[in-house]
């Protein structure tokens, strides 16, 4: 049997073991508080009773391990460097999720040969125990971001209020769209001082990208602007767990109980090896292109 007919069977294998449902969260602009959401969502789900790993692949200054006072000793660079099993690297934080620091590894996943890929889907397969894989990528349209876009089951786009966050939400909807037009898009309003600002936000991003990009993307909710989200990155403790039922808090839970409400779709290549198959699959045609 050639590798791809192993891929592709060692898909088809994970995906009858289990279905983790892959979210990435994304944005236009940087800083809207990806990360701060990402931490927050996947600690929600997880005290719902979801099991929950959250990727980061998020090269930006306040990164997920940062939020949750953690120093990882080893990253996925040491996984494709062939130093560490990718189970090795997996830390479970007292919060009840695990976590994969990214590093600059991702920038290699690219470089793997066909045999190392396969590999690396076939440790991530073992992985595949969870409900939920949130991955927490990068401000702005690059490929690497796109990457994880195309291969995760839907993409979550965070914006704030501010003019220039909603415009560069627009252009990253509009990427997606693009590169993945059945992609499901949901979107988050970030740091509102009202429930009004918060629909206001999220029906202009709506009627835009129905009106211009033909697409539908769906209302998950906002969240409010709360002291209590800076004040939580600097003690290094999420606000979720510091702060439960501060307005920020309140907001995440709402937004976790919507995802986990929702069905997991049953569409045909749900699944983290589906993923990682996916996120190859992007960065080869990137390499053709
Ligand atoms: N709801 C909120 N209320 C108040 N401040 C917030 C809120 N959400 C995020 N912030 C603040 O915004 C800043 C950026 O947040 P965060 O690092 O989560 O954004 P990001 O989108 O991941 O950034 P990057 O693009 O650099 O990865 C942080 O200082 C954080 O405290
Ligand atoms: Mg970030």
């Amino acid at each position: 049997m050639d590798q791809a007919a192993n891929l592709r069977k060692l898909v088809v294998e994970t995906r009858a073991v289990r279905r983790t449902k892959t979210i990435a969260i994304t944005s236009g602009k940087g800083g809207v508080g990806k990360t701060s959401l990402a931490v927050g969502l996947a600690i929600a789900l997880a005290t719902d009773g979801s099991r929950v790993t959250l990727l980061d692949a998020d090269l930006g200054l306040a990164n997920v391990n940062v939020i949750l006072g953690i120093i990882p000793k080893f990253n996925l660079y040491h996984v494709i460097k062939g130093k560490k099993k990718l189970k090795d690297i997996v830390i479970e934080v007292p919060e009840g999720i695990k976590i994969i620091a990214g590093a600059s590894g991702f920038h290699q996943l690219a470089n793997l040969d066909q045999k190392q890929r396969a590999e690396f889907i076939e440790a991530v397969a073992d992985l595949g125990e969870d409900d939920y894989m949130i991955i927490d990528t990068g401000a702005g349209i690059s490929q690497n971001v796109l990457s994880f876009v195309s291969a995760a089951d839907e993409a979550i786009v965070v914006t704030t209020p501010e003019p220039t966050a909603i415009t560069d939400a627009y252009g990253i909807i509009k990427s997606i769209a693009a590169q993945t037009p059945d992609k499901p898009v949901r979107l988050i309003v970030n740091r509102v001082m009202t429930v009004s600002e918060g629909k206001r936000v999220a029906q202009r991003v709506i009627n835009i990208a129905g009106q211009f990009l033909n697409i539908k993307v769906e209302n998950l909710g906002f969240v409010f602007d709360d002291m209590y989200v800076p004040k939580s990155i600097r003690n290094q403790k999420p606000f979720i767990v510091s702060y439960p039922k501060s307005k920020a808090s309140i907001c995440v839970q709402i937004i976790a109980d919507r995802i986990s409400n929702k069905e997991v779709e049953e569409k045909r290549g749900s699944g983290l090896a589906n993923f990682f198959k996916q996120f190859f699959k992007s960065e080869e045609e990137e390499e053709t292109e």
